[in-house]
């Protein structure tokens, strides 16, 4: 048992953000983007609800994403105008991907289980799609920004009405000096623990 605290501890804190621009360009079968998805099935859930929704990108997948991305970042306004060098970064970024996974939540309608126990679940599904790629050699990165919520994304991610978009998972394989895991504080700072 020590054991297995042990490897998991390991596999936790050494799981990074893995940035797209750092991955080596290599592609990863689809049957093992499968096999750590269904790592993110077994998240738990208030009731069974299960609101993970994945949206794979890959292939000529990547290219729609890389084109549609670009072109939804851009202003609206005349005035902060047109950025060609941001532009061309979001187009290709997920072509230096293997895949990206569009995340989705899917809120259940029973009243008694809130949006907010929804968002948790989804989060906890991603950190085992996270942990499950780190355990397999491969990295990846949880991207949010200004468009990651709008009903834009969540309408390109092919998800019906009443879902949300909560960003992009980028999946690549990481090169072989990964970056080097920081916190800001210890645990002990973020610790009350109540006794009496
Ligand atoms: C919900 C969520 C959204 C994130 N969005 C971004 C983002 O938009 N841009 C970014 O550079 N990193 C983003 N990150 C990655 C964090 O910056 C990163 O996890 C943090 O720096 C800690 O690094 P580590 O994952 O290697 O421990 C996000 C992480 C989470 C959990």
């Amino acid at each position: 048992m020590t054991e297995d605290f042990n490897q998991l501890q390991q596999i936790i804190s050494e799981r990074r953000t893995i940035k797209p621009t750092t991955f080596t360009g290599n592609k990863i079968s689809d049957y093992e983007i499968l096999e750590v998805l269904e790592t993110a099935n077994w998240a738990p859930t208030h009731g069974y609800t299960e609101p993970w929704r994945f949206s794979i990108f890959t292939e000529e997948g990547l290219t729609r994403l890389g084109n549609f991305y670009a072109h939804l970042d851009q202003p609206n306004s005349e005035a902060e105008g047109f950025n060609a060098q941001r532009f061309e970064r979001f187009k290709n970024r997920p072509m230096l991907c293997s895949h990206v996974i569009g995340i989705g939540m899917m809120p259940n309608s029973n009243p008694k289980i809130p949006e907010m126990e929804e968002l948790c679940s989804v989060a906890m599904a991603v950190q085992n799609l996270w942990l499950a790629l780190h355990a397999k050699g491969y990295g990846g990165y949880w991207s949010t920004g200004k468009l990651a919520f709008t009903d834009k994304m969540r309408q390109f991610f092919e998800l019906p009405e009443g879902a949300k978009s909560l960003g992009l998972f980028y999946v690549g394989i990481p090169p072989k000096e990964q970056p080097k895991g920081r916190r800001i504080s210890t645990i002990e700072t973020k610790l009350n623990w109540i006794k009496k």
